[in-house]
């Protein structure tokens, strides 16, 4: 299982707090386990990208509903790849009806959404589970700190920088931890190259 792109957690009708994840990263991946003969189910927000073939899809909005249907489907899964990008807050109250402009200052209250990977992490029993993580400080040490906290077995990491950003790029440096601390250094490498060096390290694990 493979989720990916971002989550949308709507304000009202027209607006909803989201980020610049483009998805393509997360559906490289679901491309090259289908090419190496698994079944896979691909839960996307919502992204511009052609669904790969071969490949069951299933599109979410919100964080809530992208853990509805990583619940619903898990106990089939073996593995779960978890690049979403999934929003850490909602609003508080979506409004039903478009907010309407008002001068002055306007507060906008949000509240947490789950942690969809901490979840099945918790009982994660014999599945591997492939985490990512963003930072824009202290890559290593946050990267081993989630991979340890959502009980991970591969955690790939990577800068947010100003200039480049990492969303969309064309080629990325990846950090790759895994759950015996082991680090390695991906320099420069498409989401394609990354793709097949994740499920090389998930076909290695030994159960
Ligand atoms: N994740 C998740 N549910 C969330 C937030 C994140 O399942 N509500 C998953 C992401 O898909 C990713 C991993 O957790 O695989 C780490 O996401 P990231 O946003 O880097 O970390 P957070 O745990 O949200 O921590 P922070 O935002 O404080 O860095």
């Amino acid at each position: 299982m493979v989720t990916a792109g971002p989550t949308r957690e709507k304000i009202d009708p027209i607006r909803f707090i989201s980020n610049y994840s483009t998805g393509k990263f997360g559906y490289e991946i679901a491309r090259e386990a289908r090419r190496r003969g698994h079944r896979v189910l691909l839960i996307s927000g919502p992204t511009n990208l052609e669904p790969p073939k071969g490949v069951r899809i299933v599109i979410v909005e919100s964080a809530l509903e992208m853990r509805e249907a990583v619940k619903r489907a898990i106990k089939k899964a073996d593995c779960l790849v978890m690049n979403a990008a999934v929003c850490d807050w909602r609003a508080h109250s979506a409004s039903r009806r478009k907010i309407k402009r008002r001068t002055g200052k306007r507060v906008l209250e949000l509240i947490e959404n789950p942690d969809i990977l901490k979840e099945i992490g918790r009982k994660k029993g014999d599945m591997i589970l492939v985490g990512f993580a963003l930072e824009t400080e202290d890559l290593g040490s946050n990267a081993y700190k989630k991979l340890r906290e959502k009980n991970l077995d591969i955690i790939l990491a990577n800068r947010h920088r100003a200039k480049s950003g990492v969303f969309g790029d064309k080629r990325v440096d990846v950090l790759m931890v895994d759950r015996h601390g082991k680090r390695t250094i991906l320099p420069h490498k498409s989401k394609a190259e990354l793709a097949k060096i994740v499920l090389d390290n998930v076909s290695n694990i030994k159960i």
